[in-house]
């Protein structure tokens, strides 16, 4: 009988003892699983960050007279996101694509039916194209856009002009919507949910590290702040995970880590060119990573002391003539082979009156991340000069800021898709890839990130999720 109560003594002991968490990652996921886990009572935690920082993906910086997003920006919906800072006065509209104006490459602001229609293909291709297995989503939005603009418009040689000119702006368009660098690599189909609500908000103070503040209970009262600082190791590489035994993290300054179950948030794109695993995932999950696309965009920041566009404009839209964008390295040739004609939009920043920000996309991200800045800058304003230089005295910017998340090993690309030739209805890949590597059925390694969310993939609020999912995961454990 004795005996008896002292090994139910000892073994509700085992249990009861905590576990140790290593967190690959402090990017939004891995901040969002280390916050839950701490809550939970497991505070036997380490997060290991290859940058000098923490948000990842999200990235704030001083810039201009107030702070810029170098990385996510919008709050799409009433998600997570919304949810956790709705009492804080912290989101509010951006009035940015409402009323876009649209230049031709000859000067001229477009206005006409044919730019309207235009417009709204472009803005609604993700809800009006028809989604088929095996067919890419440049296939399928070419149907669509020859159903609805280019047989309507084809009695007018000028205006099929100008339509045909039209599928090169919507091309770059959707890439920075879908951040591919063709449209031939995303699906048609795809298993990305909106969250009903404004699909457009962004921040009144700062920028979107706000969330990691609220999140970490920084703000709005310090005092109640979750004790991360001692747990959080940045610039600290992973270079392997051992994960035949005990899990073992190797650092890239040789130290090694032991943790009963480590949680995995780099990108797809991290995780495609490492082989970080030994021994290797499973099949399953390799062919989960093969079918996630992680290219990118680029976002070129402008700031003019000397303001030269209206109160009333929000965004600038650029068309180029077929011709001019054939014959455009004759007008400027620095950089690779007209870049220069990727720039698709110049948006305004409501909390930063005299930035710009210029999006970029296409197959040349890679080559445009190294190009010096003075060179960025000096394309930048050849297209602006270009497209609005007749209806608008445009001035110097002094600073430029643009990304490069492309290039930087430490994600490769900025935000996940799914490719064409895997898409298929039934099965969700996101969900293959989130599946913990397991002893038994416990599992050892779990992963968290963006991409690892069925629904909201790509997204913040997809990855905060993602991050509380594989925290519960190992809290359900430990009862
Ligand atoms: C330009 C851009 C614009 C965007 N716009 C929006 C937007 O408007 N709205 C929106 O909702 N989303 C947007 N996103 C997407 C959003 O930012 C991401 O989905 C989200 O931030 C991803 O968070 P994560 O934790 O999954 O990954 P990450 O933020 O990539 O975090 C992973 C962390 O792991 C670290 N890491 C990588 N490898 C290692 C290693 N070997 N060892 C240690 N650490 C490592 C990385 O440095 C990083 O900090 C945008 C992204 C970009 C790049
Ligand atoms: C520019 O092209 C548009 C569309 O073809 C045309 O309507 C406009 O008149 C042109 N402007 C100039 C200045 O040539
Ligand atoms: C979708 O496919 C059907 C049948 O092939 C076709 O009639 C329709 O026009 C297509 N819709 C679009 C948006 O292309
Ligand atoms: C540009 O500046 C010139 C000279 O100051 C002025 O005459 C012209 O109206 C301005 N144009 C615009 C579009 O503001």
């Amino acid at each position: 009988m004795k005996q008896r109560l002292l090994w139910l003594l000892f073994v509700s002991q085992v249990f009861a003892e905590k576990p140790s968490v290593i967190i690959v990652g402090a990017g939004v996921s891995g901040i969002s699983a280390a916050v839950k886990l701490i809550e939970n009572g497991i505070t036997n935690i380490k997060i290991f960050e290859a940058e000098d920082r923490i948000g990842g993906r999200i990235h704030t910086v001083e810039f201009g007279d107030n702070f810029i997003d170098m990385g996510a920006q919008y709050c799409h919906g009433e998600n997570v996101v919304y949810d956790t800072v709705k009492n804080l006065d912290l989101l509010e509209h951006a009035e940015l694509f409402s009323a876009p104006k649209m230049y031709y490459s000859n000067g001229s602001h477009l206005q006409s039916q044919l730019i309207q229609d235009l417009e709204t293909v472009v803005t609604n291709y993700d809800r009006d194209i028809n989604r088929t297995k095996g067919v890419s989503l440049g296939e399928a939005f070419l149907e669509k856009y020859q159903n609805t603009i280019l047989d309507k418009y084809k009695n007018d040689p000028e205006t099929h002009k100008l339509a045909s000119d039209g599928l090169i702006f919507a091309h770059s368009t959707i890439l920075m919507h879908e951040g591919a660098f063709h449209w031939s690599r995303p699906a048609s189909g795809r298993h990305y949910k909106p969250v009903k609500g404004d699909q457009m908000m962004v921040w009144k103070k700062r920028g979107y590290d706000m969330i990691l503040d609220v999140l970490l209970k920084r703000y709005p009262d310090p005092s109640q702040k979750i004790p991360i600082e001692e747990k959080l190791f940045l610039k600290k590489k992973v270079t392997k995970i051992s994960w035949s035994g005990t899990p073992v993290v190797e650092l890239s300054d040789g130290t090694t880590h032991k943790a009963d179950h480590v949680i995995v948030t780099p990108s797809v794109g991290v995780l495609t060119h490492e082989d970080l695993f030994d021994p290797v995932v499973p099949p399953r999950k390799q062919e989960a990573i093969k079918s996630m696309g992680f290219d990118g965009i680029i976002k070129i920041i402008l700031y003019f002391p000397e303001k030269w566009w209206h109160d009333s404009d929000s965004t600038f839209f650029f068309l180029w003539d077929r011709r001019d964008l054939e014959g455009v390295t004759k007008e400027f040739s620095e950089g690779p082979n007209s870049w220069v004609t990727n720039l698709v939009a110049l948006v305004r920043v409501p909390s930063n009156p005299h930035v710009l920000i210029g999006w970029v996309s296409g197959g040349l991200i890679p080559e445009m991340e190294k190009l010096p800045l003075d060179v960025i800058k000096k394309g930048s304003m050849f297209v602006i000069r270009k497209f609005l230089g007749r209806d608008y005295n445009i001035t110097e910017p002094k600073a430029v800021l643009r990304s490069d998340w492309h290039n930087n090993p430490n994600f490769r690309g900025t935000y996940s898709y799914e490719k064409n030739g895997y898409f298929e209805e039934e099965v969700h890949y996101q969900d293959h890839l989130a599946e913990p590597l397991t002893h038994g059925t416990t599992p050892v390694v779990l992963f968290a990130g963006e991409a690892t969310h069925p629904t909201h993939y790509s997204t913040v609020h997809g990855a905060i999720e993602s991050g509380r999912r594989e925290a519960d995961r190992i809290i359900a454990l430990y009862p």
